[in-house]
């Protein structure tokens, strides 16, 4: 047999694609573009996918879940604090996104944050056997590759990040950067979203870690290390032909009409996270409502929001800011039978959000700084019939590509209001030749070519 065709592939990222759902012990689909991009992949290539069920606890074995095989990693109560709420969350999460909140340096989070990435390692080091490959997922495992590496140098190592990777003078500030930076050349092949992030990497590895080279090649103790861009995506066709089946244009028929079907739907979507700026839109949609320039009988927003991260305080003190701000907004342009704004704070199913994304004229995508964001991409792949107009944040590494978006730099807030009200007003014709050409370039560009591409630089 082909030695390729028996190479498996080992998915090692924090989060499992299932958790167990509130007390009927189910298995329910987790959110988050990690998720979203991986699952397709791994149960087209029949991979393993090591990881956390979400919860704290023991005693998870192995079991297989629609094809996937999935491998569960255990955390303790005191590491879910400390690992994920404290240093992925607290500390690594904003610094790779410009410090949008003040990121803490804690060394009682990042002892945990060693163990727990080396107890992630043995368990990708169980999972493979000779010549698989080892894929290493996102910010929480940062120490993974080189930990693997040093159990099974046989092994071809790969590492994505999936959000930003900062500047070099922001990630200066880490006081175990060094360590994280050796962490990661201990992978064959380091890959991020952008461009940009490749060399916000590279840079940094010159700078603080006797790596030499040029932004694309690294040496490091005598390997080669690979640094790229690989722009994640969606399963486009999945996307394409859930939107085009009857029964989503029956619900997205369904919610027009209740929200009233001459009205325009402006539709956000978003884990619940500071990162994505969505009080900045409310206040953009709030201030076309004051200056008179919509009215609730022209236009609706809706928020559709999955609960994230709870037990950390930027993420609860961001929650109250924003249903405050919703409160006010109806409080003050709400009509009887005419809400300002619809906000729904729970986990949708992914058909679900289809059938709102089909329903929605104008999709609001405006974070501060995303590393890629997916949802602009489902957006666009729902849109068979090439109406409604994306408006995409510059600060998402989407807007690298999707470049017939109408671009938006969040903190402009008159910018934000005229896009808004260009997206509004917008000619059909226009529209249409902005969405065939957003469409031709996540069609083509699709997960299953990330992983393609990705693999295959893997694979040396
Ligand atoms: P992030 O990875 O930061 O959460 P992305 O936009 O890349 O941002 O990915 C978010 C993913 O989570 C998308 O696939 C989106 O469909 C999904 N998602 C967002 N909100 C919800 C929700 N309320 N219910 C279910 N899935 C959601
Ligand atoms: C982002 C991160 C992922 C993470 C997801 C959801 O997409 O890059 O690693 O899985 O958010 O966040 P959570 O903390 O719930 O896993």
């Amino acid at each position: 047999m082909d030695r390729r065709s028996s190479q498996r592939v080992v998915v090692v990222a924090n989060r499992l694609p299932v958790h167990r759902a509130g007390s009927s012990g189910r298995w329910q689909s987790s959110a988050g573009g990690l998720v979203t991009a991986l699952e397709p992949v791994v149960k087209a290539g029949n991979a393993a996918w090591v990881g956390w069920a979400g919860t704290a606890g023991t005693g998870l074995r192995p079991f297989t879940h629609e094809q996937m095989r999935i491998r569960p990693v255990s955390l303790s109560r005191d590491e879910v604090e400390k690992y994920y709420n404290g240093f992925s969350n607290r500390t690594l999460w904003p610094l790779f996104h410009d410090a949008i909140r003040s990121p803490e340096f804690r060394q009682e989070w990042w002892e945990p944050y060693v163990e727990v990435n080396r107890r992630f390692a043995a368990a990708a080091v169980a999972a493979a056997r000779e010549g698989d490959l080892v894929w290493v997922h996102d910010y929480h495992l940062l120490l993974a590759p080189l930990m693997i590496r040093e159990e099974r140098p046989d092994l071809r190592i790969g590492f994505f990040l999936h959000i930003p990777f900062p500047p070099e003078e922001l990630f200066a500030w880490l006081p175990w950067r060094q360590a994280m930076l050796e962490g990661l050349l201990g992978a064959d092949v380091v890959g991020f979203q952008t461009y940009a992030g490749a060399q916000n990497f590279s840079r940094a590895a010159r700078a603080f870690t006797d790596a030499e080279g040029t932004d694309t090649l690294l040496e490091f103790g005598g390997r080669e290390v690979r640094v790229g861009s690989f722009p994640i995506s969606i399963d486009f066709d999945w996307f394409d032909k859930r939107a085009a089946m009857e029964e989503t244009e029956q619900e997205a028929a369904g919610f027009r009409e209740k929200m009233g079907s001459e009205r325009r739907l402006i539709l956000s979507v978003d884990r619940l996270d500071y990162t994505k700026g969505i009080d900045n839109r409310l206040r953009a949609y709030e201030e076309l409502l004051k200056r008179g320039r919509i009215s609730v009988d022209d236009a609706v927003f809706m928020q559709i929001a999955v609960p994230s991260r709870e037990p950390v305080a930027e993420y609860a003190e961001m929650r109250t800011r924003i249903e405050q701000l919703v409160g006010r907004i109806n409080g003050e342009f709400g009509m009887p039978g005419r809400v300002a704004v619809h906000y729904f704070r729970r986990n949708f199913t992914r058909e679900d959000l289809v059938a709102y994304y089909r329903a929605a004229d104008v999709m609001f995508v405006t974070p501060l700084r995303d590393g890629m964001n997916l949802v602009a991409k489902e957006y666009v792949a729902t849109r068979t019939d090439l109406s409604g107009v994306l408006i995409l944040s510059e600060f998402a590494g989407a807007a690298r590509e999707l470049r017939r978006a109408l671009l938006v730099n969040p903190r402009d807030q008159e910018g934000m209001i005229s896009t808004l009200e260009t997206a509004l007003t917008m000619d059909r014709q226009e529209a249409r030749h902005r969405m065939a050409v957003l469409r031709t370039v996540v069609r083509r560009h699709d997960v299953h070519e990330w992983a393609g591409t990705y693999l295959e630089a893997l694979r040396g």
